[in-house]
């Protein structure tokens, strides 16, 4: 099954490291950070499980659950989270998938068979309070994702929902963001009382406060 931005994202029951995982059940009210791993006791994914733990404070104050995933058993995966946590300092305490039969991986479209057809490639979703897919991004497995644009886009992605916006090329927290052009320039002066720069008709910059 292939996924699409705006799909609503598949419901599963599978077993954790916190015990079963009633997938919609468990991530209740939150935005969730669903990313997934090719194998335990892996190089890559290690440093990755190591960095999620570590900002387990930065996805609490987004009000985002993060969710692993990789194609072992949960017996495993508790032994690697010991190795985890002493190799990465960190205290890793989010549920990791225990996909062994590889049921998840298939439902998300994680296994790309011309990568490996056993283990998940390294896909992230960003899932919000209704269930929505909100961002789908995919990794191939020799190359570590970056953090900070995964809050950098769960930041993006709060703000367009909060402010009706839109935020450019290397939006930070604080920058100005967009006028979306679905919005008339009328709309704009409510939604906007502070005022925008025109660049262009269809460029339209505004701050945040
Ligand atoms: C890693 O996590 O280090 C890794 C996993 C599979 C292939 C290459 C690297």
């Amino acid at each position: 099954m292939s996924l699409h931005i705006g799909d609503r994202a598949p419901d599963f029951t599978i077993d954790s490291t916190k015990g079963k995982i009633h997938f919609h059940e468990w991530a209740g009210g939150s935005w969730v950070f669903f990313f997934s791993h090719p194998a335990d006791f892996t190089p890559v994914c290690t440093t990755e499980m190591g960095r999620t733990a570590n900002l387990a404070a930065d996805f609490a104050a987004r009000r985002t659950k993060p969710l692993g995933l990789s194609t072992d058993t949960v017996g495993e995966h508790l032994k690697w989270i010991a190795d985890v946590n002493d190799t990465q300092g960190a205290d890793l305490d989010f549920p990791i998938l225990a996909d062994k039969d590889l049921e998840v991986s298939r439902l998300y479209d994680m296994i790309h068979p011309e990568e490996s057809e056993t283990e998940a490639v390294r896909s992230v979703f960003i899932i919000d309070p209704e269930r929505k897919v909100r961002l789908i991004m995919t990794y191939p497995m020799n190359v570590g994702r970056n953090f900070d644009e995964i809050l950098r886009v769960i930041d993006a992605l709060q703000l367009a929902d909060r402010k009706t916006v839109a935020t450019p090329a290397d939006w930070k927290p604080g920058n100005r963001v967009i006028i979306p052009p679905s919005v008339s320039n009328d709309d704009a002066k409510t939604l906007f009382p502070q005022g925008w720069e025109e660049v262009r008709p269809y460029l339209r910059m505004t701050t945040t406060d």
